[in-house]
């Protein structure tokens, strides 16, 4: 028999054209494909016919399959001697479980390689007219998990640190905690006429954009679902004069002439 393998590949955030050149080729031949619940079902549809699929789920608080039984599938197929491609959204490296999976495999001696995505931290602000770093305005800029709830104890990011260290925060996995991270920003020092947006479904048609201050921004949450993708910074104000993309809704600064890029629906499930 020969021997299995897997490939851990990045699927971008959510637009198939931001899919790799080497994505696209791992999918195209691929056994068995375990897919997260970001991932484009446009981009599934360039695995063979004939492929497993299998939907491993992942949503804050509700794993449609725990992450051991991940790693359990992932070592099954590749020891019956299958290609297996576990497809995740963005970059499997960025908060994406990538690493605890690699680990499994290497423990389990299978041969794998990543294929590094696009990761939304970054495609999400750019498709909102957003650039993370801007010369003269940003610098630096840190991305980091709104699932560490900050007013907990434990392994939470430092926002006492991060509040004034870095000039632009992108927080993922942020729509329950988000108001206690803007509590937190702004006890720590963040003036509270910082520009912040939060951008959910972002480079895909349902993109929205709701824009404001640190002062107002929890209040324009209220009411998003993931996934959302939140900027804290002043590069955000770039976006009055950056944005480009056709979006489903936005708020604050509207843009008058954009070119129509048509994308596949998400499907938010
Ligand atoms: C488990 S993390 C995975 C991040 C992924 N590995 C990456 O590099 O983009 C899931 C979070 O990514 C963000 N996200 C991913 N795709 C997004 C999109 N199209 N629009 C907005 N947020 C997105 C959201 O914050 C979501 O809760």
């Amino acid at each position: 028999m020969r021997p299995g393998r897997v490939c851990l590949v990045g699927a971008g955030p959510g637009d198939p054209g931001l899919l790799t050149v080497r994505a696209l080729e791992r999918l195209r031949e691929a056994e068995v494909v375990v897919y997260d619940r970001l991932v484009n079902p446009a981009i599934l549809d360039e695995a063979p016919p004939e492929a497993l699929r299998i939907f491993a789920g992942k949503r804050v608080g509700a794993h449609c399959l725990p992450q051991a039984a991940i790693n359990a599938l992932l070592v099954h197929h590749a020891e019956a001697g299958r290609f297996v491609v576990r497809l995740k959204g963005g970059d499997p490296f960025v908060f994406g479980r990538g690493g605890e999976e690699a680990l499994a495999l290497s423990k389990a001696g299978i041969a794998f390689e990543v294929v590094p995505g696009i990761s939304s931290a970054i495609a999400v602000p750019a498709y909102a007219g957003i650039p993370v770093t801007h010369r003269g305005v940003a610098a630096s800029f840190a991305v980091l998990t709104g699932h560490e709830d900050p007013s907990k104890a434990g392994d939470a990011a430092d926002w006492a640190k991060l509040a004034t260290a870095v000039d632009t925060l992108v927080v993922l996995m942020a729509v329950g905690t988000f108001p206690r991270i803007v509590g937190a920003l702004l006890a720590n020092g963040r003036p509270p006429e910082t520009p912040a947006a939060l951008i959910r479904w972002g480079t895909t048609e349902a993109q929205e954009v709701r824009v404001g201050t640190l002062a107002d921004i929890a209040g324009r949450a209220r009411g998003l679902e993931p996934p959302v993708v939140a900027v804290i910074g002043e590069v955000v104000q770039l976006r009055q004069r950056l944005a480009w993309a056709v979006e489903a809704a936005a708020d604050v600064c509207p843009v008058r002439a954009r070119p129509a890029v048509a994308f596949p629906s998400a499907t938010p499930v």
